[in-house]
């Protein structure tokens, strides 16, 4: 087994509204308490709007906060983006960085992910670092080599492991119902891992896409797998503890 601690990151990509992310967040606060010490990390990732109330409500819980995305530069004329050190100011310790989704909606490329994680980990943050194929890459065979350069290129060349964890997202089984295999999973993970070399011996890289409580048991068992990052399913309180429960 991996001395690494399993990750349990809760995307709540763009839901929630005050009330209904105050009593999630509240939820999941209240079951982490009844935990601790917390045997797993756990980090809720709401909306920008609800970054600091759910700070605040988190607090003594043991739960942390991430941002779902920030800027590259510190400050400046960037209308409607958010810097690194503004989710610091909101208690975030981390941020998602090149998730699919505002790869393919925004045309985030591997170079820009790279300048933000930059950003991020200079400003304290640990950054996850999402990669993962289309459909039609894993068709075409030769998936794997395209998340290893994917990954590569989205890191800047000097960068903090302790900073960092991988986020394996195949884009075809986000929000599908659908998964990969786990041998296939644990087999991009391991090439993952082999490309960080050295530095990737601590670096968790843990599994996102469709994940439920009827798959976290098993791809979690799995010891390349530090933990999930988890969509839809962390948008119910029950669900999403029953899921991270699977870490243990
Ligand atoms: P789903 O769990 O809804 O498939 O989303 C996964 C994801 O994109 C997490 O970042």
């Amino acid at each position: 087994m991996s001395k690494r601690r399993k990750v349990i990151v809760a995307n709540w990509k763009m839901n929630g509204r005050l009330t209904s992310g105050l009593n999630l967040a509240q939820e999941v606060a209240a079951r982490a308490m009844e935990e601790r010490p917390l045997p797993f990390d756990v980090v809720l990732c709401p909306p920008t709007t609800l970054l600091w109330p759910v700070a605040e409500t988190l607090m003594g819980s043991g739960v942390m906060l991430g941002g779902q995305d920030c800027h590259y530069a510190n400050h400046g004329a960037y209308t409607g983006d958010i810097s690194a050190g503004m989710l610091v100011d909101l208690s975030c310790r981390y941020v998602i960085l090149g998730h699919s989704e505002r790869r393919m909606a925004y045309g985030e490329d591997n170079a820009l992910i790279a300048k933000k994680v930059a950003a991020a980990q200079l400003a304290g943050l640990v950054t996850v670092v999402c990669v993962g194929e289309t459909l039609d890459q894993r068709a075409a065979g030769g998936a794997e080599a395209a998340i290893v350069t994917q990954l590569l290129e989205s890191l800047p060349d000097r960068y903090h492991p302790a900073q960092l964890i991988v986020a394996y997202e195949p884009i075809w089984a986000i929000g599908s119902g659908q998964t990969p295999e786990v041998e296939e999973i644990s087999a991009v993970h391991r090439k993952l891992r082999e490309a960080l070399g050295e530095a990737g011996v601590a670096v968790p890289i843990i599994y996102g896409g469709s994940v439920a409580i009827g798959n976290a048991g098993l791809i979690m068992k799995d010891p390349d797998v530090d933990g999930v990052l988890v969509g839809a399913a962390s948008l119910s309180a029950d669900g999403f503890w029953a899921i991270a429960e699977k870490a243990q």
